[in-house]
């Protein structure tokens, strides 16, 4: 979490600071600040509790000149959110400024040990600490910037992306990584840095991506110096950008997540192109081609992710097992890590996520890694952390994901899982041909079926309106839509604040039945598939008891259909590619009823994009 954007060359550095937040506000937005420093040497630091509008507010009447400088937007972690714990955070003789995106673990200790040396703070956060830390050492071990932070960060225990001013050296920018993502983008005469490429896009294509323990020295007018924090120099790798300017806009929709629902038909068929060839019959997916051998021989798959990206390992289960007969768990990250696991070396183990960042995920493959287990990753951010320590893997290519809430994102997991069960099923032949070319053929026809379901989206956006008074809401499915009814629950509950929560259809009568009343809107899941009359059996129960039915059913449905008070049709299609379509009408109708209960869509209290903390 927090956003972390850095700017040195010819240009004003505010406004560049100030668009590159509003870039990564998706990352945290309780608080937000920036440093300058000006022409006259003067390092300034303004901070404001809020979003980056409020710093904006807040800068209005003050100095914000200079060519360098520092921001950030935070997502609290130690220290409450206001404008003392907001970033940057000065050094003792405020000469040096800090933003940080992480946790300083061992803080305390560090703290206590610079107290005993009459430092004394402002703030309660951790990272203050480090500065002061960094201060420290450069006073103590008389060097420069680099080799304080450097030493400094040789102490810490924790993740960190990190960027440091010294009013000294006012043509420098010194930043470092461990566990949390940090891009240079190298333009003309001119560097910057960010959490991620949004806010570079715009300015440069050429992009650097700092490596965990590496340190990075930005000075103008030189070529950038990398080096390890145990002082090993390393060769700048300068990659391309593959995102555009128009991909980080709203174009025209209100919100960034009503644009990501309405992208998925093109974002599908993007993610399938090269890769679902109807023509030839075939599914090629290189990142199984060249380690065939691994998924054939896999005694067993592991699949570890996190809430949206979780859900749609879940659903992977369901077709890993039914076309490629290998046993699969589905494991949330953060139990995985800490469980103490039993991994082998013959595992495979799917990571998915749509920032290729979550803290608790990238641990989880360290784990299964260090255990030997083969690595295989679905992400969506190319170049992330996640990607680039699996041993192979899978981009969705949806584009940026803004929104914070997951919706493009999960739809192109689903499809990137699916087409890897297929290729397994069939090359282990435990999928028979007939139904591989019936799935594969079928998902071609994907993109159009999301349209039609979209079509519907003004009826949905009508009939939200009745349910902004319910406190509760209840989702239903079973088989591959029961991981359906879990994500649809959580885009509700994430965006709305309603409260939801999803269960298999027949766990119902073992204890949640009793929350069921006239006032209980259930949202069922129930296209026709291996467990529909088993579903229409649950729906009546709930009838039978005043709830009010909500259902998604498989166009010219009649049964389910006349049991509910309200139903949302969507094309037939094959059983497992169900939950791709399903989960669009589940999206619109969290998303209009947020909208229609005045929630902060894009970006809902407490929560950020990428959840790099544990
Ligand atoms: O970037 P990741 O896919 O690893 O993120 C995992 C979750 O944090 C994410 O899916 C979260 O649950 C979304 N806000 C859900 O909409």
């Amino acid at each position: 979490m927090c956003g972390i954007v850095g700017y040195i060359g010819n240009q004003d550095a505010y406004p560049i600071l100030i668009k590159g937040l509003h870039r990564l506000e998706y990352r945290g937005y309780d608080s937000a600040g920036v440093a300058l420093i000006n022409p006259h040497g003067q390092l300034n630091i303004y901070k404001a509790k809020g979003k980056v509008s409020e710093l904006e507010k807040f800068a209005e009447d003050k100095d914000i000149s200079g060519h360098i400088g520092i921001a950030h937007t935070r997502w609290a972690t130690h220290g409450e959110p206001n404008q003392v714990n907001a970033h940057p955070h000065f050094s003792e003789s405020e000469q040096l400024a800090i933003i940080h995106n992480g946790i300083i673990e061992n803080y305390a200790l560090l703290k206590e040990g610079l107290m005993q040396h009459g430092y004394t703070f402002r703030s309660t956060t951790d990272t203050e600490v480090l500065i002061q830390l960094i201060e420290y050492t450069q006073r103590t071990s008389k060097t420069d910037l680099r080799t304080a932070v450097q030493l400094a960060l040789n102490q810490v225990v924790g993740a960190y992306a990190i960027a440091v001013l010294d009013k000294q050296h006012p043509d420098t920018i010194v930043a470092a990584r461990k566990g949390s993502p940090l891009v240079v983008g190298v333009g003309d005469n001119e560097y910057f840095l960010a959490s991620d490429a949004t806010p570079i896009v715009e300015y440069t294509d050429k992009v650097i991506y700092i490596e965990d323990e590496e340190i990075v020295l930005l000075k103008k007018g030189e070529e950038p110096q990398i080096t390890t924090i145990s002082n090993v120099s390393k060769t700048p790798e300068i990659k391309k950008l593959e995102i555009t300017l128009n991909q980080l806009e709203k174009g025209g929709y209100a919100h960034f997540m009503l644009k990501e629902i309405f992208e998925q038909p093109q974002t599908l068929r993007v993610s399938m192109r090269g890769r679902v060839n109807i023509d030839r019959d075939c599914i090629a997916l290189s990142g199984f081609i060249d380690n065939r051998e691994r998924f054939l021989n896999a005694k067993r798959i592991i699949i570890t992710a996190c809430g949206t990206s979780w859900h749609a390992g879940l659903i992977a289960m369901y077709c890993i097992e039914e076309f490629a007969r290998i046993p699969v768990e589905v494991e949330y990250s953060s139990e995985f890590r800490y469980r103490k696991p039993v991994i082998n070396k013959d595992d495979v183990v799917i990571a998915i996520s749509q920032s290729g960042e979550t803290a608790d995920t990238l641990a989880a493959i360290r784990l299964a890694k260090d255990a030997g287990a083969f690595i295989f990753s679905i992400c969506n951010v190319v170049g992330a952390s996640i990607p680039r320590l699996s041993d192979s893997g899978c981009y969705t290519h949806v584009g940026p994901e803004i929104g914070v809430a997951s919706t493009k994102a999960f739809t192109a997991q689903v499809t990137a899982l699916i087409m890897l069960s297929l290729c397994i099923g069939k090359e282990k032949g435990t999928l028979d041909n007939e139904s591989y070319l019936r799935i594969l053929r079928e998902l071609g026809n994907i993109p159009d079926h999301i349209s039609k379901v979209l079509q519907q989206n003004d009826r949905l956006a009508r009939f939200a309106q009745m349910f902004t008074y319910a406190q509760n809401f209840i989702y239903l499915g079973r088989g591959y839509n029961y991981p359906v009814a879990l994500e649809g629950a959580l885009k509700l509950k994430e965006i709305s604040y309603i409260h939801a929560e999803g269960y298999p259809a027949a766990e119902m009568k073992h204890g949640p039945i009793a929350l069921i009343s006239q006032e209980m809107p259930v949202v069922v899941i129930a296209p026709h598939g291996s467990t529909y009359d088993k579903i229409v059996s649950n729906i009546q129960e709930i009838k039978a008891r005043q709830g009010k039915i909500i259902s998604i059913v498989t166009e010219g449905d009649t049964q389910v259909t006349e049991m509910s008070d309200f139903c949302i049709p969507i094309p037939k299609t094959e059983e497992c590619l169900t939950p791709i379509l399903s989960v669009i009408p589940l999206q619109l109708l969290a998303y209009h009823i947020a909208v229609a209960k005045e929630r902060d869509v894009d970006q809902p209290r407490n929560l950020a994009k990428s959840v790099t903390v544990e």
